[in-house]
């Protein structure tokens, strides 16, 4: 077989070979193909050691065939490999549905913090630099916790002051009806000294424009030896006026909560009428915000506790009034109607 005959086979092979790497589609086929073309010991280079055996006055028309060959091997092979490129991408694209490369619609609207995000972050600052940590508990609880424990036993009537959601357990377990069960638990799980705060939602069949089944609590206590009302009163005052304005006056009232003695409620003047009497103090010039007292021997003997060795204060207070205050909404329903139009009013940080 002559020289340009077997050039011709080979083209005729090429072409074949490259039409199989392009339905394969993969940059190794298209390799491949170069090196069993082009190789060291490709079919073309063997051609080319063959025109050594061609007579000398056959070779320069072999020769010119062969090159050809060659250059269109070569240029097929450039072709395919840019190609190649593309079939990569490809691959990859259908490997990754998501184009991270595309680029985003611009984004007019940023995301805003809900207003009890913004006062319970804003306390958590406050109670902070106090010294205080932050401790969570479960929302549903054992009756235990949320009230017996808490010197609330069966029958009593401070159980009437809160509408309970029960939940259907074999054992008593209910939605808790204030933050106070994490008081238990703190103390069950830890050793004074104990200075806590604990932010959370709490739950109350309950529900007009001053009042929503779920509405959240922040708690606050301390134990430790030698805790005394001045303490109470000291904490109290500096988170008041850290959130209400230093100017604003504050001050306690004797009330009662069954694990608390003695017990008290604590009121900010209002910041509207500045104690003068308005229609949002309804003209006492105080708002209410929570309550608070030294905690009950009872408490302490249920956690085990030695109430001759260790004395604590405890507090609890409603943070959406607080949000409500600062904000000047008149109905606490709007705090959880998910109105996109209503939150995008608050600043996206809160300091
Ligand atoms: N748990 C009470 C409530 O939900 C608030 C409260 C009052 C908490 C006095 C306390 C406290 O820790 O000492 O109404």
């Amino acid at each position: 077989m002559s020289l340009l005959e077997k050039s011709e086979i080979i083209k005729k092979e090429f072409e074949t070979d490259r039409a199989k790497a392009v339905s394969d589609a993969k940059p190794e086929a298209v390799e491949a193909l170069r090196v069993s073309y082009l190789g060291r010991k490709g079919k073309v280079t063997a051609l080319m050691e063959d025109l050594r055996n061609v007579s000398k006055e056959d070779r320069p028309a072999a020769g010119k065939a062969v090159n050809l060959i060659r250059q269109f091997i070569e240029g097929s092979i450039d072709e395919l490999k840019s190609q190649a490129r593309s079939w990569e991408l490809a691959a990859i694209i259908n490997r990754e549905p998501l184009d991270v490369t595309l680029p985003v619609d611009e984004q007019k609207q940023v995301g805003s913090l809900h207003p009890v995000s913004i006062v319970r972050q804003q306390l958590i600052k406050v109670f902070r630099s106090l010294g205080f940590t932050v401790v969570d508990g479960p929302e549903i609880d054992f009756d235990f916790f949320n009230f017996s424990a808490l010197n609330i036993p069966d029958h009593h009537p401070a159980r009437d002051m809160q509408d309970t959601f029960y939940v259907d357990a074999p054992e008593k377990m209910l939605l808790r009806t204030h933050t106070s069960n994490i008081q238990i638990h703190t103390m069950l799980n830890e050793r004074p000294p104990l200075r806590v705060i604990a932010p959370g939602r709490v739950f109350r069949c309950d529900n007009d424009m001053t009042h929503t089944p779920m509405f959240h609590q922040i708690e606050g206590f301390v134990v430790d030896e030698n805790i005394t009302f001045a303490h109470l009163k000291g904490t109290i005052d500096t988170f008041l006026k850290a959130i209400f304005g230093s100017t604003l006056k504050t001050r306690f009232r004797p009330s009662f909560f069954p694990f608390v003695e003695p017990g008290a409620e604590f009121d900010v003047e209002c910041g509207v009428c500045k104690g003068k009497g308005c229609r949002t103090c309804k003209d006492t010039g105080w708002i209410e915000i929570g309550g608070c007292g030294m905690i009950h021997p009872n408490v302490f003997e249920a956690v085990g506790y030695d109430s001759s060795r260790y004395s604590g204060f405890a507090f609890g207070f409603g943070m959406d009034r607080i949000a409500m205050n600062r904000f000047a909404l008149p109905d606490l329903r709007q705090l959880f109607e998910g109105d996109y139009e209503f939150l995008g009013h608050f600043p996206v940080h809160s300091n």
